[in-house]
């Protein structure tokens, strides 16, 4: 639903004499309809350039971005562009705009000129996907970094767009916060919503169906994540971690120990040490 051609992208305007370092340098992907994309890489890897690229809050200096076939270059187009693909930010207190979390999700719908029978019925809805019912009434500036977080979600989803995309959206929370947030995206994803998930916890990731690695301004690895946490010593050269699992069981295969090289889920981990415990034992 989301395809890129050959696109690049620098943050000089047309002042700059100086010519900008390419941070996005002649990417060509898709995104499929119904996918969860996880994209991973340092620091100014460029991953929220990227973002930004898929929906139209940046245009290409070269190449095309179109969703569903419509050019993000198009200005004519944008408004449906950025309805399709939403877009959590990192730090939920820059995303609430109003003074009760209800209100808060009705203003992205009114924007779109919905009905406001409509919008009342969106509303009820997206704040059940999220949990955050019961709350409705609250301001939010009384709730949890992760509760707000939902109710940012909720505002997207009232929009009913095909894809959301988490720019490091659990970032700034603490573990509850984190797995609220996560666990609202399991169930986006149960309804078949697209999602793009940027992240710099591994263990986020390794759900994803496909893994998308930037370094410098390129993809490095585009694979199922299986395959990329395999490669343990390249994702260390370029600034990245693995799983933990993945790290330990690295670390026994170099030690001589005979273990399967792609394991990412802690409970698989176990189950092979496991394994290979009773067979040494059996000697
Ligand atoms: N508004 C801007 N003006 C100028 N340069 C920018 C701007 N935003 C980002 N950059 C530069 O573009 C490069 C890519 O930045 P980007 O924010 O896309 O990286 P990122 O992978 O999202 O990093 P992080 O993990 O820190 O969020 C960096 O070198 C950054 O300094
Ligand atoms: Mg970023």
């Amino acid at each position: 639903m989301i395809k890129l051609e050959n696109v690049s992208f620098d943050y000089s305007d047309a002042e700059d004499l100086i010519p900008a370092d390419k941070v996005i340098n002649n990417i060509s992907l898709e995104i499929e309809k119904g996918s969860f994309v996880a994209i991973l890489g340092h620091n100014g890897s460029g991953k929220s350039t990227l973002a930004k690229l898929f929906n139209g809050i940046l245009i290409p200096k070269s190449g095309r971005v179109t969703v569903d076939g419509m050019d993000t270059s198009d200005e004519d187009l944008l408004f449906d562009i950025r309805r399709r693909v939403g877009m959590v930010f990192q730090n939920p207190d820059n995303q609430i705009v109003a003074t009760t979390v209800e209100e808060d999700v009705a203003f992205a719908p009114e924007n779109l000129g919905v009905e406001p029978s409509e919008i009342r019925r969106r509303v009820a809805e997206a704040l059940e996907t999220v949990g955050m019912t019961r709350f409705r009434q609250h301001s939010p500036s009384q709730l949890s970094g992760g509760q707000k977080q939902r109710v940012a979600i909720a505002g997207i989803i009232a929009m009913k767009p095909e894809c959301i995309i988490f720019d490091e959206s659990t970032a700034m929370l603490d573990p509850q916060g984190r797995k609220e947030v996560l666990d609202t995206i399991t169930k986006l994803r149960q309804d078949g919503m697209t999602v793009v998930l940027i992240t710099h916890y591994m263990n986020e990731a390794v759900y994803a169906d496909r893994v998308i690695v930037m370094n410098d301004g390129n993809v490095e690895m585009d694979a199922p994540p299986r395959q990329i946490f395999s490669k343990v010593e390249r994702l260390k050269e370029i600034g990245l971690d693995v799983p933990q699992v993945t790290e330990l069981i690295f670390k026994l295969r170099e030690a001589g120990y005979s273990l399967p090289h792609d394991l990412v889920f802690p409970e698989e981990g176990a189950e092979a040490i496991e394994k290979l415990i009773l067979e040494h034992k059996q000697r």
